[in-house]
C-alpha cells in the first residue's frame, strides 16, 4: 500500500492471500461480493491456470499472482483487447527494471525469448449473464531455473534470474497498477485501443518473425506482419502466400 498511487485499482477492494488455489477461481466463486476495481494478490497458487486449461506454476515466495476485477466496461472492450492493454501496462512496468521486455502476442511477456509473465483474461458469467471480466497476471519473481516444471526449464525465466539478485515486487505492483489504470481510464473514455496497441506493436517479440501457428491439430508457418486495430494478428501464410488475421483465443504461436 505504501507505493500505491491509484484511485481505483488496488485502492478499493484489495484482497491478499498467502496461498490460494487460484485468484481467478476465487473471483468466479465470489462474483457477487467482489466490487469493480478490486485487486486480488497471492504469493502462491496451488492450482493456477493458464489458457485452455493449462497449468500456471506459481510456487510460494517465488511468484506473484494477481487478478483484477472489472464490472464497469463498454461493450467494445473485448477480452482480447483487455489482454493486450494489460500486456502493454506490464511491459511498461517491467521495463523499469532496465531489462529488455518483449510482448509475445497476445498475452506473454518475454525476456530474451523466455516467458517471465503471462496474462489470462476471463469473462465470468452467472446464470448466463456476463457479470465481470477478470484479468489475471502471473509474474515470475524469484524462481531459480530448477523451480520451474521440467518441461518449461528452457522456456521460462524469472526477474531474479535476469537481474542476478532477489527481486522485491512492491514497487512493481504499484507501477503496474498505475499504468493499468491510466490505460484503462483512457480507453474507457476514448474507446480507442491505439495507445496500448502501439506499445504491443513496438515491443512485439513476433512482428517481422516467422512463427508456427498451432490451431487445434493444424500447424502452419507464417510471417507475422502486424497487429490490427481489432487486436487480431495479421500474418502471411508461407506456403499459400495468403494474408489472414488470427484471433487470439484460437491459436498459440511457437518457434518454427
Ligand atoms: P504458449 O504459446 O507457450 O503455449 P500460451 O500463452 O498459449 O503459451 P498459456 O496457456 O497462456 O499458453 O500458458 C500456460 C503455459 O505456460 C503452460 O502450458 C506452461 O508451458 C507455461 N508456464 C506455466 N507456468 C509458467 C511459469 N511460471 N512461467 C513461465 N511459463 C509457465
Ligand atoms: C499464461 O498462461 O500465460 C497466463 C498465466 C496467468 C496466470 C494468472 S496468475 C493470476 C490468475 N489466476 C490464475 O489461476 N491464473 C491467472
Amino acid at each position: 500500500k505504501t507505493y500505491l498511487n491509484t484511485q481505483t485499482f488496488g485502492n478499493q477492494g484489495l484482497y491478499l492471500f498467502e496461498t490460494i488455489d487460484s485468484t481467478h477461481t476465487y473471483v468466479s466463486n465470489n462474483l457477487s461480493t467482489i466490487d469493480h476495481g478490486s485487486v486480488l494478490l497471492a504469493y502462491s497458487q496451488t492450482a493456477g491456470r493458464g489458457r485452455r486449461g493449462r497449468k500456471w506454476s506459481s510456487p510460494i515466495g517465488k511468484s506473484l499472482s494477481l487478478s483484477i476485477v472489472l464490472k464497469e466496461f463498454a461493450a467494445q472492450m473485448k477480452p482480447t483487447l483487455l489482454t493486450q492493454l494489460t500486456a502493454a501496462a506490464l511491459q511498461q512496468a517491467l521495463s523499469e527494471t532496465g531489462l529488455p521486455i518483449a510482448i509475445k502476442w497476445p498475452n506473454d511477456l518475454l525476456i530474451n525469448r523466455r516467458k517471465v509473465a503471462g496474462v489470462l483474461t476471463e469473462a465470468m458469467f452467472e446464470r448466463q449473464v456476463l457479470q465481470a471480466i477478470t484479468i489475471g497476471i502471473g509474474i515470475n519473481l524469484n524462481q531459480s531455473q530448477t523451480d520451474f516444471p521440467t518441461e518449461i526449464h528452457t522456456k521460462a525465466t524469472s526477474l531474479a534470474l535476469e537481474t542476478e539478485a532477489p527481486f522485491f515486487a512492491d514497487k512493481l505492483i504499484a507501477q503496474f497498477l498505475q499504468y493499468f489504470e491510466q490505460f484503462y481510464q483512457d480507453y474507457q473514455q476514448s474507446l480507442d485501443p491505439e495507445p496500448f496497441l502501439s506499445i504491443c506493436r513496438q515491443e512485439s517479440a513476433v512482428i517481422g518473425e516467422i512463427v508456427t501457428v498451432v490451431q487445434g491439430d493444424k500447424r502452419r508457418d507464417v510471417e507475422v506482419l502486424g497487429i490490427e486495430a481489432t487486436g487480431e494478428l495479421l500474418v502471411r501464410d508461407l506456403s499459400s502466400q495468403e494474408q489472414m488475421t488470427l484471433i487470439s483465443s484460437e491459436v498459440s504461436l511457437r518457434n518454427p
